[in-house]
């Protein structure tokens, strides 16, 4: 009998999402991005390019921002995952949310998630950037709405507020 194909069959991975644990049965190369949204039902993370493009789906995966439209889920085997829907505690959005909201940073939604997990990662590193680390930081994802400058100034606010976590 033939061995199965390593990279045709399903296999176990495990992942942690948003704190929780997760396994879910997958092709290899099935894209992370796939899997949060089509198995794990975490939809917040959404698709643009599908290309490493436009960062719409970006994730924090163990602290580093990732377009998980690139990442074949085994490669996340045992990861730690954060996704736009871990960010909210108890219903409560955090400050560099509700910067964006109050900003007008948001206004199509399909780049905000990865949007705020850029700055998200971003403030982890630099709680005060400047204007220009804030341009760099968010270099990686594309706005059609906005002009990016009400999401700059969301990013800036949310430092002003001390949004560092
Ligand atoms: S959908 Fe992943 S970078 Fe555009
Ligand atoms: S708000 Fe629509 S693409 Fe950014």
């Amino acid at each position: 009998m033939n061995e199965p194909d390593p990279v045709r069959a399903k296999c176990e991975i495990h992942l942690t999402v948003n704190g929780k644990r997760e396994t879910v049965i997958a092709y290899p190369m099935t894209r992370l991005l796939d899997v949060l949204r089509h198995d794990l039902a975490l939809t917040g993370t959404k698709e643009g390019c599908g290309e490493g493009e436009c960062g719409s789906c970006s994730v924090l995966i163990g602290g580093m921002l990732v377009n998980s439209c690139l990442i074949p889920v085994l490669q996340a085997n045992g990861a730690e995952i954060v996704t736009i829907e871990g960010l909210a505690e108890d219903g409560r959005l955090q400050d560099l949310q509700q910067a964006f909201l109050d900003c007008g940073g948001a206004q199509c939604g399909i780049c905000t998630p990865g949007m705020i997990l850029a700055a998200r990662h971003l403030l982890n590193k630099k709680p005060q950037p400047t204007l220009e680390e804030i341009r760099e930081g968010l270099s990686g994802n594309l706005c059609r709405c906005t002009g990016y400058m009400q999401i700059f100034e969301a990013v800036a606010e949310a430092a002003r507020r001390g949004a560092a976590t």
